[in-house]
């Protein structure tokens, strides 16, 4: 299958773009760069530096690319930006998808996999919330996360595309962003191999179900070839998580080591000092957890990577690069 990854060149995207190629696929990247870097593709994978929000370009892309099958990860993915600038937020993760959906269904493609949010969707749930938990997003990026499915819902009824939405948990790993407010695993290894402490908000005793970057993209790869099997016109939501439980607390201490073992396996000795507390972050939830057996059943998706492990290797990618 021919694929277009849109927001391919960020950190899940890049990482579907490899497991596509591994399987075979011929790949074609969509992303502004605004978050996003060239440096995460491959070499030799096309890719076309636009705005989803951006019609005439968009459809431009699809044009050349003529794709079997659109996997759309290109969000604004900030919670907090989208507290701050909710039009701004509503403008590429609403207006964009469908844009992008416009694009699709002239272009005669009809798979789509859509990348959605398990975190956000659900509120405040204490245990692992399965897919007909009702939604009850809280922020404008949640909003859109929800809207966003009931506009892929709504083309593929209309115009009988195959729709596949995944709703991740945490996800983290190499190549996260460790300068923006989310993704918590990157930022605490940048600050620790810096020798600096990380920063707990609150108590720390916030509860998310962290699921590895890679464990995502093999989601994508099996989501694009369910395309085949679910049925035409509808919408299938599936949770991406572990289940699995972890605060902040546990999780800056199974990071520390684990930095300083990278540090030390590459001859440097890092401080690791013990975690600083902060305000609380108006408005983070206590507990959000997904129940990922639709996933299991439908996909035949688990995830691979235990958290230690999964700590561990993005520990070595951080101090690769420090
Ligand atoms: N990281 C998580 O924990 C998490 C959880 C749930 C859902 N998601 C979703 O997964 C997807 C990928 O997120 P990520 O964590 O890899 O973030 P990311 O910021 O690394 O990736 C987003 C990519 O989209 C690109 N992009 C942003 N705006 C664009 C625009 N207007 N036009 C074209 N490209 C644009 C960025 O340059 C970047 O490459 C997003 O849809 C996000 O909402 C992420």
């Amino acid at each position: 299958m021919k694929i277009l990854v849109t927001g391919g060149a960020g950190f899940i995207g890049s990482h579907i773009v490899d497991s596509l190629l591994a399987e075979g696929h011929a790949v074609a990247v969509l992303d502004d760069l605004s978050t996003g870097s060239r440096d995460n593709l491959p070499a030799g994978v096309a890719l076309h530096v636009a705005d989803i929000t951006d019609t005439a370009a968009v459809r431009q892309v699809f044009a050349a690319e003529r794709p079997d099958a659109v996997c759309h990860q290109a969000a604004q993915m900030s919670v907090s930006r989208s507290v701050r600038e909710p039009l701004f937020d509503a403008q590429v993760n609403c207006l964009g998808l469908i844009n992008v959906l416009d694009a699709t269904v002239a272009a005669g493609c009809s798979r789509v996999v859509f990348a959605s949010s398990g975190g956000v969707l659900y509120g405040e749930v204490t245990h692992p919330a399965p897919e007909s938990t009702p939604a009850n997003p809280v922020s404008p990026y949640g909003i859109t996360k929800w809207v966003g499915e009931r506009y892929l819902a709504f083309y593929a009824a209309e115009h009988g595309l195959t729709a596949v939405a995944l709703r991740y948990a945490n996800v983290y790993g190499p190549r996260q962003n460790p300068h923006g407010e989310a993704g918590v695993v990157a930022i605490f290894c940048k600050k620790l191999l810096a020798g600096q402490a990380s920063t707990i908000n609150g108590d720390g005793r916030y509860v998310r179900d962290y699921v590895y970057g890679s464990d995502v993209a093999r989601a994508n790869v099996l989501a694009l070839a369910a395309t085949d099997r679910c049925p035409p016109g509808t919408l299938t939501s599936l949770n991406i998580g572990t289940g699995i439980g972890t605060d902040v607390v546990e999780l800056e201490a199974l990071i520390r080591p684990a930095v300083a073992s990278a540090a030390r396996a590459r001859g440097r000795a890092v401080a690791t000092p013990p975690p600083m507390h902060g305000p609380a972050r108006p408005g983070d939830l206590r507990s959000n957890l997904v129940d990922a057996s639709l996933a299991a059943s439908v996909l035949g998706w688990r995830p691979a990577v235990p958290l230690p492990e999964g700590i561990a290797r993005t520990a070595e990618w951080f101090a690769e690069r420090a």
